[in-house]
């Protein structure tokens, strides 16, 4: 089985950017444990990490019938992207919402997501724990066969 692990603009900056929000692993190292993890639990994960709307929608597009399940960090686009959106629903794969930082906790404009009433879940505030929780849920899902 095979799992895309989407992030979405100025992830890229993790380590450096904002830690007291985002904590101090770079994304590489995020992706190098998360890819470890997958093997151990027997699924391939892949990765994109995005500053453009458009290069995320095409990986969602290109992910249909070759990707079983989806955790995506959309970061802002959170907030602001349609596209994002219904480039998932167009595709119908499965999706867990990953946020670093407790978005409830910050400004009001990051309580509103367009992601969440579709996401299977939702995972936020814990960290680079939130990614390793929801690949043992997307895990634990496909095992299920659901
Ligand atoms: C984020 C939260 C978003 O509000 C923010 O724009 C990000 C990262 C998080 O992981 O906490 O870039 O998605």
């Amino acid at each position: 089985q095979r799992i895309l692990l989407i992030n979405g603009p100025n992830l890229n900056l993790l380590g450096t950017r904002e830690p007291g929000h985002y904590g101090q692993q770079t994304l590489a190292d995020i992706v190098a444990n998360l890819t470890a993890k997958a093997q151990t639990l027997g699924v391939t994960l892949e990765h994109i990490q995005s500053n453009a709307e458009h290069e995320l929608i095409e990986a969602i597009h290109h992910a249909q019938d070759r990707v079983d399940f989806v955790i995506i960090n959309p970061a802002a686009f959170t907030h602001t992207s349609v596209a994002i959106r219904d480039a998932l629903l167009g595709v119908a794969l499965p999706f867990i919402e990953v946020h670093l930082s407790n978005v409830h906790a910050r400004e009001p404009f990051r309580s509103h997501s367009y992601f969440s009433d579709k996401a299977v879940g939702v995972i936020c505030g814990l960290g680079a724990d939130g990614y390793e929780f929801a690949l043992q849920a997307a895990v634990r899902r496909l095992n299920a066969g659901d």
